[in-house]
């Protein structure tokens, strides 16, 4: 693997090597990740082109555990905002003597466009692009997932929300049927749930107690506005009462099920604060096992250089 920019045509063995590399890392607490000398001499440049909380710091932190050299440009103050094209950028920091670039935009297919440019050496890990692919953001996922259901043969998993618009569902969705998750099932109002998922293997509901019904798994998802036209956009009130997630409504899926979400989390909107806050949450744990993740990812694609 030289670069990490989808999870489409990944197979189930790489994602394994993945998830186990990023095991490895682990120490007893699972919040403790050990730093290992792997990307030691390297640098990593973080290219966020569109804002980010959790998958720019975890990705600095992951890198720096890794034993690299971290450094995110600013591009709020880079010169993109004196015309300077993509490519040029990743040129004159590619000079700078990067070993790999993380890139988030907003444009799908940007990291792609910087992985056919960059010399044969350098590694591009994508960190989200458009509505395309969040593959570490997937990878996560499912790290998460057989963390505290062990393995996927026996799951269902719903994914809930403004599946249209995300890159994560995507990633999800491909990862899941990988790994042998039989049934995933994608849930919302056919407008950002449309019928065109089952092409991917999924049972598309739009009614949330059928498609959460025994539901092992339930992955929220916001309201992407800024992707969204005027005609597209439900109001949020009418939104939580048809689709938010309750404790009431948690109770049509299995028992034990946990409720995951990528974030940044639309309180009163998608989730309700009883549910994002309580037992069944795994949220922040998505978060915290995001570092060793992004350091197996990091670590494979740019550890074996000479
Ligand atoms: N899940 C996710 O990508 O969050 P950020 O936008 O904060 O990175």
């Amino acid at each position: 693997l030289i670069h990490l920019l989808s999870l489409d045509r990944l197979p189930r063995d790489i994602l394994t090597h993945i998830l186990d590399t990023a095991t490895s890392f682990v120490g007893m607490n699972e919040r403790e990740v050990k730093k290992v000398p792997l990307l030691r001499g390297k640098s990593v440049f973080n290219l966020f082109f569109e804002n980010s909380t959790r998958t720019r710091t975890t990705f600095d932190i992951a890198a720096k555990r890794l034993s690299a050299d971290v450094f995110t440009l600013d591009i709020g103050r880079s010169s993109t905002s004196k015309g300077e094209t993509l490519l040029d950028t990743v040129d004159n920091l590619s000079a700078m003597a990067a070993d790999l670039f993380v890139v988030r935009h907003s444009q799908s297919g940007a990291p792609y466009l910087i992985a056919q440019h960059v010399a044969p050496h350098v590694h591009v890990v994508n960190a989200g692009d458009g509505w395309h692919s969040h593959p570490t953001q997937g990878l996560l996922d499912m790290y998460t997932i057989r963390h505290y259901k062990q393995d996927f043969s026996n799951l269902v998993v719903a994914i809930v929300g403004d599946v249209l618009h995300s890159r994560v569902a995507r990633s999800d969705i491909h990862a899941l049927k990988v790994l042998g998750c039989p049934e995933v099932r994608v849930v919302g109002p056919r407008t950002l749930a449309p019928a065109g998922f089952e092409s991917m293997g999924t049972r598309v509901f739009d009614n949330l107690q059928e498609g959460i019904r025994d539901a092992d798994v339930i992955i929220m998802l916001r309201l992407q506005n800024e992707r969204m036209s005027g005609a597209l956009l439900p109001s949020r009130e009418e939104y939580f009462k048809t689709f938010g997630l309750t404790p009431e409504k948690l109770a049509w899926a299995r028992p034990d099920a946990i409720v995951m979400h990528p974030g940044p989390i639309n309180r009163g909107v998608e989730i309700d604060s009883a549910v994002a806050d309580g037992p069944q949450a795994v949220i922040l744990s998505q978060v915290a096992f995001g570092i060793a993740v992004r350091m197996a990812v990091m670590a494979i694609v740019a550890g074996n250089d000479a």
